[in-house]
C-alpha cells in the first residue's frame, strides 16, 4: 500500500510526479504530497488530504525544480490528514522522506532517540526522517546517517524509502525491505516508482532492487550498493506494456472496462499457453517438479483466495491430486501439518501481497518448491518463487479485482491440463481446456453484451438494501464467496457468500421480508438442492435472484448463463455478479474504482 515516485534531472519533475502518483492511486488514496527542489536546493513541499486531483489543484506554477519525490497514502499509523501526509521533513528542515510500509519498532525508536524532538505527525514514517536528521546533526554524512537508521529498523518492518537531502539537491536516496520499488532509466534523467505503471510514459526500462540494498540516484547515475557498500551492477529489464493499456479510454470506470476485457483475456491465455497443435506450453522443469508433489498448497488472499478455491476443485476433480487452499495471513503464523512432498502455488494478481510473501519466505526457508501465478512480471513473489506463470491480463487498475480473478482460474485449468497430460491422466486428456476456454470467452461476451439487464436488476434489488446473500454449493459456493466480496467492497452492502445447505443451520434467521438472496446454480448434481434452499428463503420473504446455467434454468430464472463445462462455470457465473457489484456501487453514488479504506496492492501484513 501507498505509492511512491521520484525523479531527478528533469525540469518537468512536478508533472512527472503528479502523473505518476495518479497511476499509483490504486495503492492508496487518502492523502498525497510532493517535494520538489531545484539545483540549489530551493524547494517546495505541498501536501493535501484526499485524492491526487486535490493535490494537483493545490500545486501552483511557483512549484519548479528538476528533482522531487511524491507519495499517495493508505493510512496505517495516524488518520488521513495533511499533517500525516508524506513527504515528512526532519526537524532541521534538511531531509524529506516518503515511505511505503510499516516500521514495526517506531515507538521504541522514538523513545530511545527522539525524546527531545517535537514530532509533527502521528506516523511511523516521521521517526525515520527525524532520525536521519539527528544523526546528520551529530556529524554523520547523509549516506552514513541513512544506513544507521536502516540498521535500527527491526526485522518485522517493511519499507521502501525515498529520501532527499536539500544540501545534495539532485540526489535521491533509496532503500527497500519487503515493499516493492523500481528504478526507471530515463534519457538524461532517472525515476523511482513503486510500480512500473507509474512511469511508463517516461521509460520502459527498469532496474529491480533487492532487500538490503541502498541506491543513490542522480540524473546520470544509478549507484546500487550492497549491505557492505560495494557497488553492484545490474541490467535493466524491459516492460512492454503500452501505457494506453492502463487508461480508461471511453469507459466511465476501470472496473467496467476490466469486466468487459475478460473474453479477450481468456483468448490471450489460450494463445500464450497452447501451441498450434493444441499442446500446452508450460516449462517442463516446472511440470517435473509439480509431478513429484503428493499434495498442493494454494496460498492467497481475498479474491485470489477465492480463485484458489475453484483451483482446488479443478486439481482434485480432474487430476486427482489432493489440494489445500489457505488464506495467506493465517498460514503465515499457523501453518498446517504438511505432506511429505508439498508443492506451493501462490496466487497473487499484484505479486506483492505481504501476507503471501511472508508464507513464501517461510516456504523458501523450508526448501519446498513453489510457483507464483501473477499478473506482474518481476514482482516480488515472482522473483522469489521457484517458478512463475503470468496471467497476461493487462494492467488491472480498479481496486476490486475482476479480470485477474478469471485469469487465475483459467490459468489453473491450463496448469491442471499440463500436469494431467504429463501424468497421462485420462480424465485430463479428455478435457479440452483450450476449446473450453474459447467457449467461456464467447459466453462471457454474451453476458457483458447484456449488461443493461443486470443494471436494471441491481437497481431494483440492491440499490437501497442494507444486506444481501449469495448462496451456492460446490464451485457455486466458491463463486458465492467471491460475488459477496465484490458486492461488499464496492457498494458497502453487508454481503455474505454462503453454502446454501448451511443457511438453515443459523444464518436463515437473518432473512426478512425483501432480503436479497442470489442463488447460483451451475452444477447438475446440486441444482435441485440449491433450488430447495432458495425456496426456504423465499418462504420467509426473501427477494431471490436466480443465476443458472442454460441447461439447468427454469423459465423464471432472471439470469441465464451460457453453457460451459460445470468445472469452469465460475468463469461465466462471476460476470453478472461483478456487474451487479459495479452497478450497485454506481447507483449508490460511490467511487467504484477506489472504494473506501482499500488499496490494490496490500504490502503490509
Ligand atoms: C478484491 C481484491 C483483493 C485481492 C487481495 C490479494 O477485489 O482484489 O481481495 O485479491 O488483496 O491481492 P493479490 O492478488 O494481489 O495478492
Amino acid at each position: 500500500m501507498c505509492g511512491i515516485v521520484g525523479v531527478t534531472g528533469n525540469s518537468n519533475a512536478k508533472d512527472i510526479l503528479l502523473d505518476g502518483l495518479e497511476q499509483l492511486e490504486y495503492r492508496g488514496y487518502d492523502s498525497a504530497g510532493i517535494y520538489v527542489n531545484d539545483q540549489h536546493g530551493d524547494g517546495f513541499l505541498v501536501k493535501e488530504k484526499g485524492r491526487i486531483a486535490d493535490l494537483r489543484a493545490l500545486v501552483g506554477d511557483e512549484v519548479v525544480g528538476s528533482t522531487g519525490i511524491g507519495h499517495t497514502r493508505w493510512a496505517t499509523h495516524g488518520v488521513p490528514s495533511v499533517r500525516n501526509a508524506h513527504p515528512h521533513v526532519s526537524a532541521n528542515g534538511r531531509f524529506f522522506l516518503v515511505h511505503n510500509g510499516v516500521i514495526g519498532n517506531f515507538a521504541q525508536l522514538r523513545e530511545t532517540y527522539l525524546q527531545d524532538v517535537e514530532l509533527k505527525s502521528d506516523t511511523d514514517t516521521e521517526i525515520i526522517v527525524q532520525l536521519v536528521g539527528k544523526f546528520s546533526d551529530e556529524g554523520l554524512d547523509t549516506l552514513a546517517a541513512f544506513r544507521k537508521v536502516l540498521s535500527l529498523v527491526d526485522e518485522s518492518s517493511s519499507y521502501s524509502f525515498l529520501m532527499m537531502d536539500k544540501e545534495q539537491p539532485e540526489k535521491l536516496f533509496v532503500a527497500k525491505n519487503k515493499s516493492p520499488l523500481l528504478i526507471g532509466v530515463g534519457d538524461g534523467f532517472n525515476v523511482v516508482c513503486s510500480d512500473a505503471v507509474a512511469m511508463l510514459t517516461q521509460t520502459h526500462d527498469f532496474i529491480e532492487l533487492t532487500d538490503g540494498e541502498v541506491v543513490i540516484v542522480t540524473p546520470d547515475q544509478i549507484k546500487i550498493l550492497d549491505e557492505k557498500d560495494h557497488e553492484i551492477k545490474r541490467k535493466p529489464f524491459h516492460v512492454d506494456t503500452d501505457p494506453a493499456a492502463a487508461q480508461k479510454g471511453a469507459y466511465p470506470h476501470y472496473m467496467l472496462k476490466e469486466i468487459d476485457e475478460q473474453p479477450g483475456v481468456m483468448r490471450t491465455l489460450v494463445q500464450e499457453y497452447f501451441d498450434a497443435s493444441g499442446n500446452v506450453k508450460i516449462d517442463q522443469d516446472l511440470l517435473d517438479t509439480l509431478g513429484q508433489a503428493d499434495r498442493l498448497y494454494i496460498v492467497a488472499a481475498g479474491t485470489s483466495y477465492h480463485a484458489g478455491l475453484v483451483g482446488k476443485e479443478l486439481f482434485e476433480k480432474l487430476a486427482g491430486i489432493p489440494t489445500e487452499v489457505h488464506v495467506a495471513s493465517e498460514f503465515a503464523y499457523n501453518p498446517p501439518l504438511l505432506s511429505k512432498r508439498p508443492f506451493f502455488i501462490f496466487l497473487t494478481q499484484s505479486g506483492e501481497t505481504a501476507d503471501s510473501r511472508q508464507v513464501l519466505t517461510q516456504v523458501n526457508e523450508w526448501g519446498y518448491p513453489s510457483l507464483t501465478i501473477t499478473n506482474v512480471p518481476n514482482s516480488t513473489l515472482s522473483r522469489e518463487a521457484s517458478y512463475t506463470l503470468l496471467l497476461h491480463a493487462g494492467p488491472e487498475i480498479a481496486v476490486a479485482s475482476t479480470k485477474a480473478y478469471t485469469a487465475q482460474i483459467a490459468l489453473e485449468a491450463i496448469l491442471v491440463k499440463a500436469y494431467g497430460e504429463a501424468k497421462g491422466i485420462q480424465k485430463v486428456k479428455d478435457f479440452d481446456v483450450a476449446s473450453e476456454l474459447t467457449k467461456v470467452a464467447n459466453g462471457m461476451q454474451e453476458l457483458v453484451d447484456e449488461k443493461h439487464n443486470v443494471e436494471q436488476i441491481a437497481k431494483e434489488m440492491l440499490s437501497t438494501t442494507r444486506n444481501a446473500f449469495y448462496i451456492g454449493r460446490g464451485v457455486d459456493y466458491a463463486l458465492a464467496q467471491e460475488a459477496a466480496l465484490k458486492l461488499k467492497e464496492v457498494s458497502y452492502v453487508q454481503t455474505e457468500g454462503f453454502a446454501s445447505g448451511e443457511l438453515k443451520h443459523g444464518t436463515i434467521a437473518l432473512i426478512e421480508e425483501g432480503t436479497p438472496v442470489v442463488a447460483i446454480i451451475t452444477d447438475p448434481k446440486t441444482a435441485a438442492h440449491t433450488r430447495s434452499n432458495a425456496q426456504e428463503v423465499l418462504a420467509r420473504g426473501a427477494n431471490v435472484l436466480f443465476i443458472a446455467s442454460r441447461d439447468l434454468a427454469t423459465d423464471n430464472d432472471q439470469i441465464v448463463l451460457p453453457e460451459v463445462d460445470p468445472l469452469l462455470s465460475p468463469l461465466v457465473s462471476v460476470v453478472p455478479t461483478q456487474l451487479l457489484a459495479y452497478y450497485t456501487s454506481i447507483q449508490r453514488g460511490y467511487d467504484v474504482d477506489k472504494p473506501r479504506n482499500l488499496a490494490k496492492s496490500v504490502t503490509v501484513e
